[in-house]
């Protein structure tokens, strides 16, 4: 029998897709802006297309998005996917920081197999109690109903238990640059230029 070859939204080199993966208050959002000064990426953040959802007049998923971000669950992956890639075309760039995604493992065979596959996978690391800290800060102003303890302990036990096998995935097809997150911004940044580099970016 023929083999079946997938057909994607984008053809094979005609985007380039990085993965901005790591714990929540890693700093994925610190450092997706400052490559997007420097690079010209286009930045996506899943968990931001998921609140501007959230809100958005008239969405049906309004209820559904706003039970997970404040329980730290993962939302259903079609919800994800189709935000992802209305954006990605509206946005007619080439080059995409896509942040906070994938977070579970259906999502990223699922982009890969209907939108695009990855080049490179950025892995901000970084321990818990540094990424609490951070978190429960900016907490203060962020407004978001996920920066309290309550739903900073559950975010953190879905990014190990369903996201780090996402990582790990990639990290077996040797697509994954990994960098310290607890230092300076500054000094994360530069590692992650380095990092870069070996992906021709
Ligand atoms: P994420 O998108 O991974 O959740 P953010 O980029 O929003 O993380 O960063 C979480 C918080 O930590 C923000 O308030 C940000 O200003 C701060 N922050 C990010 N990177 C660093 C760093 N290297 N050192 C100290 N604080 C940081
Ligand atoms: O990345 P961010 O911290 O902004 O994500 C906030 C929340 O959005 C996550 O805790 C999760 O509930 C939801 N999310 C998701 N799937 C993604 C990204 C975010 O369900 N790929
Ligand atoms: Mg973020």
């Amino acid at each position: 029998m023929a083999e079946v070859t997938p057909t994607r939204a984008f053809k094979d080199g005609e985007v380039s897709v990085i993965f901005v993966l790591g714990g929540p208050g890693s700093g994925k959002g610190t450092q997706c802006a400052k490559l997007v000064q420097d690079y010209g990426f286009t930045h996506l953040s899943a968990g931001d297309l998921l609140r501007a959802e959230q809100t958005r007049p008239g969405s049906t998923y309004g209820k559904l998005i706003a039970d997970h971000i404040k329980a730290g669950t993962i939302v259903p992956q079609e919800v994800t996917l189709a935000l992802l890639e209305q954006a990605m075309r509206e946005s007619k760039s080439k080059k995409f920081l896509i942040d906070g995604f994938p977070r579970k493992m259906d999502q990223a065979l699922k982009f890969e197999d209907d939108i695009a596959v990855s080049k490179m996978i950025l892995f901000l690391d970084c321990p818990e109690e540094v990424m609490e800290k951070r978190l429960l800060k900016r907490g203060e102003t962020s407004g978001r109903s996920d920066d309290n303890i309550e739903s900073i302990k559950k975010r953190f036990k879905t990014f190990i238990e369903t996201s780090m096998p996402v990582v790990d995935m990639f990290e077996k097809q040797n697509k994954v640059v990994k960098v310290k997150c607890d230092q300076p911004v500054e000094t994360v940044y530069e590692e992650i230029k380095k990092g870069l580099k070996k992906f021709d970016f």
